[in-house]
C-alpha cells in the first residue's frame, strides 16, 4: 500500500516540551490533544481531497450543518505505541479501516480507502510522534490513542446523505481508560434501555449508538458501576456488549465464550486477537449466543471463572460483579482473574514490541 500524500500546515503554537512532557506523565483518558489534526475533505463532485496535516483546533461548523441535527457520523479508536527502541507502531490498522468503511456504509457516507485511512494516521504521527508516551514498566498501557472521525458537514436541513463531508483525525495521550487499571469494574445491567436493534446501526462505529447508550451509563453510575451491560432488544435475554467494550467468559473446563457477532453488536478489533491469543494460550474460543441466565447460573455453580471486558480503550479489563435490579451477580469461583491477567499481558507485551509479533499485527 502506498501512503497517501499529506500537505503540511505546521502550527505556529505547539506546545513546549516542558509542557507536552508533564501532560505525558499523567494523561488520563480523551482530556489533552497533541499539536495537529489530519482532515480530507469529501464531496459528490470531487470525491476525496485536500489531504492535510493541520494545527489542531476548533472546526468552523455551519449552524445548519447535517451532522449537527441528524447524527450522520462514525469514528473509530486505535492506539500508537512506543517500543524500547523508540520507534512506534500502532495495531492492526487495516481492521479499522475496513470497520470504518462498514460504518460509512451504514451511515451513508462515502467510503474512505485503506490507503486514506493508514496515511492519515501515518501523516499525523510523523508530525506528532513526540506525543507517543514511553512506558515506564510492562504494566504501564499508556499510549497515545487516534480517534479518526467523519461528519456530514454540508449545510443542509433536508433530511438526506450529505454531499460535503470531513475526515479527520486527533490524537490524544492516554493511560489506563478505568481509573483502577486492571482492578475489576462493577457493571450495571440495564433492563429498560436498549443499545441497538435488528435492523439499526448497533454494529456500525457512530457517534448516535453512544448517545443512545448514556441515559443507562448514567444508571450505571449512579449505582456505583463503572460500565453498563445491554441485553438484546427482542428477547432481553441475550447478552450483547457494554456501552463501549465486547464481553468474555472464561469457563473452568478452559473455553472462553464471547457473544457471536449479529447486526446489534460492534465488531471489536480487541475482541478479534482475544479469540486468536485465547486459542495460542491452548484455550477453546467460542462465538454464540450467551444469555443472562447462562451467567448467572455458570456464575452460581463456578462453571463460569471469569467474566472480562475488552477494547481498544478498556485493554482487557476483570468483571467484578454485575449489579441488577434483582441483586448482583457474583461468580462463586471468583479467583484472581488470571486468564484475563495472561492475556492482557499476552496483548500488551506484542503491542508494546515485548513479544514476537507472529501474527503480523504490528504497523
Ligand atoms: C474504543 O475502545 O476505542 C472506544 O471507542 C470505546 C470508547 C469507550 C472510548
Amino acid at each position: 500500500m502506498s501512503t497517501a500524500s499529506f500537505a503540511l500546515l505546521p502550527s505556529t503554537t505547539p506546545a513546549a516540551d516542558a509542557v507536552r512532557d508533564n501532560i505525558l506523565a499523567a494523561p488520563g483518558f480523551g482530556q489533552y490533544f497533541t499539536d495537529h489534526m489530519a482532515h480530507v475533505r469529501w464531496t459528490l463532485d470531487a470525491g476525496w481531497h485536500g489531504h492535510e496535516v493541520r494545527p489542531y483546533g476548533p472546526l468552523t461548523l455551519d449552524p445548519a450543518a447535517a451532522v449537527l441535527h441528524y447524527a450522520q457520523e462514525i469514528f473509530e479508536g486505535i492506539k500508537a505505541y512506543r517500543h524500547a527502541d523508540g520507534s512506534v507502531w500502532t495495531f492492526r490498522p487495516e481492521k479499522n479501516a475496513e470497520r470504518f468503511r462498514r460504518s460509512a456504509r451504514r451511515l451513508a457516507l462515502p467510503e474512505l480507502s485503506d490507503e486514506d485511512f493508514i496515511g492519515s494516521i501515518k501523516a499525523l504521527l510523523a508530525q506528532d510522534h513526540a506525543w507517543v508516551p514511553t512506558p515506564k514498566n510492562a504494566a504501564d498501557e499508556c499510549s497515545l490513542y487516534l480517534r479518526p472521525f467523519m461528519i456530514a458537514s454540508e449545510t443542509f436541513l433536508g433530511v438526506r446523505p450529505a454531499r460535503e463531508v470531513d475526515y479527520y483525525v486527533i490524537a490524544s495521550p492516554a493511560a489506563a481508560y478505568f481509573k483502577g487499571g486492571i482492578e475489576p469494574v462493577s457493571i450495571w445491567l440495564s433492563s429498560h434501555y436498549k443499545r441497538a436493534a435488528p435492523g439499526g446501526t448497533g454494529f456500525a462505529k457512530c457517534g448516535g449508538n453512544y448517545a443512545a447508550s448514556l441515559a443507562a451509563q448514567k444508571e450505571a453510575s449512579d449505582h456505583g458501576c463503572g460500565q453498563v451491560a445491554f441485553l438484546d432488544a427482542v428477547e432481553n435475554k441475550w447478552l450483547e456488549e457494554l456501552g463501549g467494550m465486547n464481553l468474555f467468559f472464561v469457563y473452568k473446563d478452559g473455553r472462553i465464550a464471547t457473544p457471536r457477532l449479529t447486526d446489534t453488536i460492534l465488531e471489536g478489533v480487541t475482541r478479534d486477537s482475544v479469540l486468536t491469543l485465547a486459542k495460542d494460550e491452548g484455550l477453546t474460543p467460542e462465538e454464540r449466543p450467551i444469555s443472562i441466565d447462562e451467567w448467572r447460573e455458570g456464575a452460581a455453580s463456578g462453571e463460569i471463572t471469569e467474566v472480562f471486558a475488552c477494547g481498544t480503550a478498556a485493554v482487557i479489563t476483570p468483571v467484578g460483579e454485575l449489579v441488577t435490579e434483582e441483586g448482583p451477580i457474583r461468580l462463586a469461583a471468583q479467583g484472581d482473574n488470571e486468564v484475563a491477567k495472561r492475556l492482557r499481558t499476552k496483548l500488551l507485551d506484542l503491542q508494546y514490541g515485548r513479544s514476537e509479533d507472529k501474527h503480523g499485527w504490528l504497523t
